[in-house]
């Protein structure tokens, strides 16, 4: 597929080069989108995969949940029919950056708990059985389960 240089007039469907170049996502990554179900692309005459222009939308979409720290399996389940040929649209976007914005605020919430319990032992290093909120003494809480519920919200 040649470069498209008409503005009025750009291309429905891109390359993967053409998809990388515009989007600024390796070529790589692009490839594995795809094959995590992310996106989809269609073959032309000559086999080469091409991609619908909005699939541009959906990988900025992925890039800005990936920068969040989402997950990638809930990156597709959000964008829903988008991973199944719908274009993405504004409203597509508001709905799932809602949805984001609940979960980054629980995980902001969580982090500031964690900073907040270990304020004291930064510089200190002592790790005490008895003072330090980032060691489990006596491994009192493991009815609780895995991990160390007194940094988590837990206890
Ligand atoms: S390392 Fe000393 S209180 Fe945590």
């Amino acid at each position: 597929m040649r470069k498209n240089k008409d503005k009025a007039h750009p291309p429905k469907y891109l390359s993967v080069g053409m998809l990388s170049e515009r989007s600024g996502v390796p070529v790589s990554a692009i490839h594995f989108y795809e094959r995590k179900g992310l996106i989809r692309s269609e073959r032309d005459a000559a086999n080469h995969r091409r991609f619908p222009r909005y699939t541009l939308r959906v990988l900025a979409v992925i890039r800005v949940g990936q920068s969040a720290g989402i997950r990638l399996e809930e990156i597709r389940e959000r964008l829903g029919d988008a991973t199944r040929g719908k274009a993405l649209s504004r409203e597509d976007w508001a709905a799932i950056s809602d949805g984001w914005r609940a979960d980054l605020e629980a995980r902001i919430a969580a982090l500031a708990r964690i900073r907040d319990k270990l304020t004291g032992c930064v510089g200190c290093g002592c790790l005490s059985m008895d003072k330090c909120p980032a060691v489990n003494p006596g491994d009192r809480v493991a009815a609780q389960g895995p991990g160390a519920p007194g940094l988590d919200g837990r206890m």
